[in-house]
């Protein structure tokens, strides 16, 4: 059985790769490489999956999840830009591929200390762009 929890945050980045010219990296990251910042409404998908607990018919509780993503990831990203003031991003290009595999670092050990396992994330940072990713790179 899979559940998901939905979270939202916004933050800030740049997309850009610090060996290129100016103009490198607008022709490749476009938008995303405006040297003076801009913000995303992002949504994390957190799907964990388990056996239904005989006493709840819950895989988790969904309640002890949601505060485990507050305090792994948005607490520490949300209004904050993730090229400046996120650690586990530190020295990595902020695209959303990148985000998605520093938020499963985050998130593997302490949901499965919740009794399940983290199947997939998937992070929405525009309505037309999102990535998914499922561990192991
Ligand atoms: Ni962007």
């Amino acid at each position: 059985m899979y559940v998901t929890r939905r979270e939202c945050f916004n933050a800030a980045h740049r997309v850009y790769n610090p060996k290129w010219s100016d103009k490198k990296n607008n022709e490749v990251f476009g938008a995303c490489a405006n040297p003076n910042w801009h913000g995303h409404n992002y949504e994390l998908f957190v799907t964990v999956k388990g056996n239904m607990n005989k006493d709840t018919g819950f895989v988790v509780d969904l309640r002890a999840l949601s505060v485990l993503i507050k305090k792994q990831i948005i607490d520490k990203v949300d209004h904050k830009n993730f090229n400046m003031d996120v650690p586990f991003l530190k020295g990595q290009m902020s695209s959303t591929e990148n985000i998605i595999v520093a938020f499963w670092e985050q998130l593997e050990k302490p949901i499965a200390k919740l009794g399940c396992k983290l199947h997939s994330l998937k992070l929405q940072e525009t309505e037309n762009n999102v990535a998914e990713y499922f561990g192991g790179k």
